[in-house]
């Protein structure tokens, strides 16, 4: 039979509806959040700070987000750079996704740099090398998704962005085991301690062969202007076959 969806306003609320839930109740209340910066209405926020169209596009994705990308760091956007990368893992399908940074785009593809070695998202690459990066910028109230199959960056190329990491962050790098678990903080800083004094006094460090950068190959990019009413702008590029793109106006 049809259940009445339940509306909760407050997060309290929320809390207490999940606290009786496990005690009382078989069946969970189905509850809708708030969303935020609209004074506890249910109504979400409508998008109007702009629109898209298909003469304001460049013919190359590629040149597009540089546009975007360039547009969001003028209007100081809150580190654009920051992303969503999403992996999964074969044969078990499972998903996972993590932030992480953009750190170069060019023709060949969006770079972002990571451990290769015990991460969770080395295990899915390494069973599936498609990948799917997801930017939002809120100020802007645009979206862009990028899907391809991923590399692993030659140590040489990893070595360039490495060094121009702080002292710190590359001694990180070999110091972590990058979501394995561990028994404490000191554990960590134990291993941050080994790896100082194994360079200490040297200023170049070598990255660890375990560590660099992953390089997504666009084969899929989307860009998505929030619209009213729920009816944004969506513009996805695909390979035509013939070394262009062909680009589509998508449903929102
Ligand atoms: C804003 C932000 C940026 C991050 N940037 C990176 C990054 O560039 N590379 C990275 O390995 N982890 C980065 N992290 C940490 C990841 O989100 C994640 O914890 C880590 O990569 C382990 O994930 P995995 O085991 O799923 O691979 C970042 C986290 C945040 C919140």
């Amino acid at each position: 039979m049809y259940k009445a969806i339940r509306i909760v306003q407050p997060t309290l609320t929320i809390r207490r509806t999940l606290a009786t839930m496990s005690s009382s109740q078989s069946q969970p209340t189905r509850r809708i959040l708030n969303p935020s910066g609209t004074n506890d209405s249910l109504q979400a926020q409508q998008y109007t700070k702009g629109e898209l169209n298909i003469d304001q596009l460049h013919a190359d994705p590629i040149k597009q987000f540089d546009i975007w990308f360039q547009h969001a760091q003028d209007e100081k956007v809150h580190q654009p750079e920051t992303v969503t990368l999403s992996t999964a893992e074969l044969p078990s399908g499972r998903v996972s996704a993590r932030m992480v940074y953009l750190k170069e785009a060019d023709a060949r593809g969006f770079v972002i740099y990571s451990n290769w070695g015990t991460s969770r998202k080395s295990t899915d690459v390494a069973s599936n090398p498609q990948a799917a990066l997801t930017f939002w910028w809120h100020e802007l109230e645009r979206q862009v998704r990028i899907e391809g199959p991923c590399e692993r960056m030659e140590a040489e190329e990893s070595q360039v962005y490495y060094d121009t990491r702080i002292r710190g962050s590359r001694v990180g790098a070999w110091a972590s085991q990058q979501s394995k678990v561990l028994r404490d903080r000191a554990e960590l800083e134990g291993q941050v301690a080994e790896v100082e004094r194994r360079f200490e006094g040297e200023e170049r460090i070598p990255v660890p062969e375990f560590w660099g950068g992953l390089r997504v190959k666009a084969e899929m990019v989307e860009f998505w202007q929030g619209r009213p009413s729920r009816l944004h702008d969506r513009f996805r590029y695909t390979r035509d076959g013939e070394g262009g793109w062909k680009i589509d106006r998508l449903s929102p």
